[in-house]
């Protein structure tokens, strides 16, 4: 039989997707809500023991030929207190009963360690099966800490090691990407006790200067700050940063701008053990996920996988360094003529991109004697009618 249940860290979950801890989790019900639309769970909104004040407005949208690619928002982290979660755990611990479904429980504690604990426990009380610590929040009540910690590999550690000595259940790192080396980082905070990583948090950004004034996007009354950026744009990031992570033998929930079912297996495929989604559901609602699972049980199905396990990290390693590639002369683009269009916009960019190879695509008229196998008309194409291929006739 096929199914999407996965172990992650020792927890069951029903299915791998998970909400990430974002602004769509505002309160328990939010939570079911969207376990009730198909997640797996959700992480809660990050708990603190201080308050913190969001700026208005917060967000800004970033986009690409009018099209949504990501968001910068400057304010991130919750204000929530544990006392006001009482009343949502106890909506998690029957949610747990009646769907079976995990508590995830995000904390964070800024540069105070007694504060790390102190939040530890208290969520551990209340029935978390998992505490993620939240060390990457740019916005964060404790200030710039959030981050400062999660780019520090010791202070990450000690964070690691504060939390995961006065709990039982395992506790995860929310990592940013926002440094050097994420490795040595995930590595510190496994030595430390934690079971696992969540990657990532978002990307530092600037999203744009209003050109009417100069003022910089979010425009905060004339003013703004770096903040967080996620969104589709940053997918790729994420997926090198779990790749990288999960090549190391270490568990990481995996994510950065999923926004379909695909890119949910793209992540298991890069060692993902389990996803989270954010920002597609603020912008679409928590319904962006009806068909996720149905649409990954029929891949599986298609594709012959009974299990998300046998799927999970198979494109590691298949990923090399640059100078171990094959590098094979004779690769060249073939224009599928049926569905070419004739629009040239691969002629142009050939013709200026690169080496004015690409003549007649309507009749896969190409200069093999110039075109050096880039792909670049393959890029840009619109009808994706153009593939690489190995020709051993040519040259
Ligand atoms: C408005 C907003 C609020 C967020 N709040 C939190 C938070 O409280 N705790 C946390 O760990 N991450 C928080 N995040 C980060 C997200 O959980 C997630 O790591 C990030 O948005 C990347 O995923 P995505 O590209 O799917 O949105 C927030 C992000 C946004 C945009
Ligand atoms: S592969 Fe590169 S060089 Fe060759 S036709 Fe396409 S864009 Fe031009
Ligand atoms: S970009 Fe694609 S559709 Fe347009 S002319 Fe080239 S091959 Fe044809």
């Amino acid at each position: 039989m096929v199914d999407l249940n996965v172990d992650f860290l020792g927890v069951e979950f029903k299915t791998p997707i998970l909400l990430s801890s974002d602004s769509p989790i505002l309160n328990a019900d939010h939570i079911k809500m969207a376990v009730e639309a198909g997640f797996g769970g959700g992480i809660t909104k990050t708990i603190s023991h201080k308050k913190f004040n969001d700026p208005k407005p917060r967000f800004q949208g970033v986009t690409s030929k009018n099209r949504l690619i990501g968001m910068h928002t400057l304010g991130n982290i919750s204000t929530y207190d544990p006392e006001s979660w009482k009343k949502d755990f106890k909506t998690l611990r029957d949610l747990k009963k009646t769907h079976g479904t995990p508590i995830i429980s995000s904390i964070t504690g800024g540069l105070e360690m007694d504060d790390w604990a102190k939040l530890a426990r208290e969520v551990e009380a209340e029935g978390s099966d998992i505490i993620e610590l939240n060390v990457s929040c740019s916005h964060n009540p404790y200030g710039k800490s959030g981050q400062i910690i999660g780019q520090d590999q010791k202070l990450t550690g000690e964070v690691s090691k504060v939390a995961a000595e006065v709990v039982d259940v395992p506790t995860i790192i929310k990592l940013t990407p926002n440094v050097t080396d994420i490795v040595s980082i995930s590595k510190e905070a496994i030595k430390g006790g934690s079971k696992g990583v969540s990657a990532f948090a978002t990307v530092l950004a600037l999203s744009g200067v209003d050109i009417a004034t100069g003022n910089p996007l979010p425009d905060v009354w004339g003013k703004s700050a770096f903040g967080s950026y996620s969104g589709p744009s940053v997918r790729p990031i994420g997926l090198k940063m779990t790749a990288e992570i999960a090549m190391e033998g270490i568990d990481v929930s995996g994510f950065g701008g999923i926004e379909s079912w695909e890119n949910a297996i793209e992540y298991m495929m890069a060692g993902a053990g389990t996803v989270q989604v954010g920002e597609a559901c603020m912008w679409h609602g928590f319904d962006v996920v009806k068909d996720w699972n149905e649409k990954i049980l029929n891949f599986m199905k298609e594709y012959g996988y009974s299990s998300l396990s046998e799927l999970k990290g198979m494109t590691l390693q298949k990923i090399t360094d640059l100078e171990k590639l094959d590098y094979i002369n004779n690769v060249y683009p073939e224009v599928d003529t049926e569905r070419c269009i004739d629009c040239r916009r691969c002629v142009t960019a050939c013709k200026d991109g690169v080496t004015d190879s690409m003549k007649n695509p309507k009749l896969n008229d190409v200069d093999y004697d110039k075109c050096v196998g880039c792909a670049l008309c393959k890029v840009v194409c619109p009808q994706g009618c153009i593939s690489m291929i190995i020709n051993k006739d040519i040259k």
